[in-house]
């Protein structure tokens, strides 16, 4: 036996049912994710990366299989055992950044520490911290909105390292960025998940971010190859 996986997925199948008609994204999909592994998982628009990602988040549930995380069944979480998962052990960056567009980049950084329990000179600290890591110290009290779409997806890592989280998830971070920013965010992805000690997982239809991961997972007609 290897080293214990901060992830597994067991038989992992999602069947998406709305009256007659019924999708299947997956069937029987198992893999291990070993602590500070950097896995790219990739396929074409349709293949389930995005629903992948949801079922590791507990955001939604597989129709059947298993999460583990650190050994523990992910679906026996209650409510609250679940956002608390996600908030503490989950830092997620979107290829929509989700930023809060009306508040500044400092306080976009601080919420989801606030919304923790964290407080709020400590919370003001780390995400200065972090804005200064990401590139953007300067950037610290400019409203979201504002930023380009580079700077935003930065904020957006800041953000999803606010509460020291062990795993990243990344669902097409730099889906909507031109080459050169694109480029520029895979540079800085990989430089944090060293620097922070994560374990990571990107979904990606980008080659050259995939073949900057450890590892790449490939979903095609409902299976993993
Ligand atoms: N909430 C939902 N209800 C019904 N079908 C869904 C839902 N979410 C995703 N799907 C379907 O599941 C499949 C996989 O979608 P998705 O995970 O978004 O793929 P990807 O992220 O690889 O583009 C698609 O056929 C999509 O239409
Ligand atoms: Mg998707």
């Amino acid at each position: 036996m290897g080293p214990a996986p901060l992830l597994r997925a067991e038989s992992l199948t999602k069947i998406f049912r709305s009256g007659e008609e019924q999708v299947v994204v997956f069937e029987d999909v198992t893999f291990e994710i070993q602590p500070g592994e950097l896995v790219a998982v990739v396929g074409e628009s349709g293949a389930g990366k995005t629903t992948l990602l949801h079922m590791l988040a507990a955001l939604d549930t597989p129709t059947a299989g298993e999460v583990y995380f650190n050994g523990q069944r992910v679906s026996e979480f209650d409510a609250g055992r679940r956002a608390k998962y996600r908030n503490r052990q989950i830092g997620f960056v979107w290829q929509m950044h989700y930023l809060l567009p009306e508040f500044s980049a400092l306080e976009n950084v601080m919420l989801p520490q606030l919304i923790g329990g964290q407080g709020f000179e400590a919370s003001e600290a780390r995400a200065r911290q972090l804005l200064s890591e990401v590139g953007l110290a300067e950037a610290a009290s400019r409203r979201a909105g504002e930023l380009s779409g580079g700077e935003q997806q930065r904020v957006a890592l800041a953000r999803a390292l606010a509460n020291q989280p062990s795993l990243l998830l990344a669902d097409e971070p730099t889906g909507s960025l031109d080459h050169r920013t694109a480029s520029r965010v895979i540079d800085l992805l990989k430089q944090l998940h060293h620097s922070h000690g994560l374990t990571s997982i990107i979904a990606t239809h980008s080659l050259e971010l995939a073949q900057r991961a450890d590892r790449t997972l490939r979903l095609a007609g409902g299976s993993l190859l």
